[in-house]
């Protein structure tokens, strides 16, 4: 039995969740949360997020990205997010499951049901208590990051991205408990009021009103 809290977010890039988890993990504090970020958080996966994102790597196919998120994400399970909610941690991830549905699946193309069992086997069918879905129209998203050097995902376009919303949208349609939609067209500190009430509805039914309870 997991004792922790699972928050993930989610979102087309220029969505805007590093800049929630890093208020989140601010605002949170009283409760020590940790925050990842997928791919990554961990040194192998790190290494597999360069690989994943580096533009020379221009023929890379899409089950092998699909693999190497699966390979990324498995590490971090294994070795922190398993752990870290065994000993009743919260943790706060930009990224995880859904990304590979949304962008592989709906973005790329590929089988939903072969995601599904990738995401099965990689996490063991672990899933987030919740996920916040930072919804932005991606010409927005692309805006706003219009100063950074795009990496090899930011460079499939915006009707790639456009792709990707929608699937995230149709994630949400189907698991409406666990997945909540934030307008992320609002400015950043009315989605962070957003994000905290989907939380603290978390908290309340989970019985962590009080730090460390
Ligand atoms: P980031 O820029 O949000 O850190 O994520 C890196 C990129 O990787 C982003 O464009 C989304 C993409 N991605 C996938 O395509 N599939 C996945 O499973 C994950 C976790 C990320």
């Amino acid at each position: 039995m997991l004792k922790g809290i699972f928050i993930s977010l989610e979102g087309v890039d220029g969505s805007g969740k590093t800049s929630l988890k890093k208020e989140l993990l601010c605002r949170l504090d009283a409760f020590h949360p940790l925050g990842l970020r997928e791919p990554g958080g961990t040194p192998i996966s790190e290494k597999i997020r360069n690989l994943l994102l580096d533009t020379a790597n221009e023929d890379m196919q899409a089950r092998t990205e699909a693999f190497l998120y699966a390979a990324a994400r498995c590490q971090l399970v294994e070795t922190v997010i398993r752990p870290a909610l065994q000993e009743g941690k919260m943790i706060i991830a930009d990224r995880y499951i859904d990304s590979t549905l949304a962008y592989q699946g709906y973005g790329r193309g590929l089988p939903l049901d072969f995601l599904q069992q990738l995401n099965q086997l990689s996490t063991g069918g672990l899933k987030p208590d919740l996920t916040l879905l930072l919804d932005v129209d991606p010409a927005e998203g692309a805006r706003r990051r219009a100063k950074d050097t795009p990496d090899r995902l930011e460079k499939a376009g915006l009707l790639f991205q456009e792709r990707v919303r929608q699937g995230y949208l149709q994630i949400a349609r189907e698991e409406p408990q666990r997945i909540r939609i934030l307008d992320a067209h609002k400015p950043l500190g009315t989605v962070v009021g957003d994000a905290l009430r989907e939380i603290q509805q978390l908290l309340t039914k989970k019985g962590w009103n009080q730090p460390g309870s």
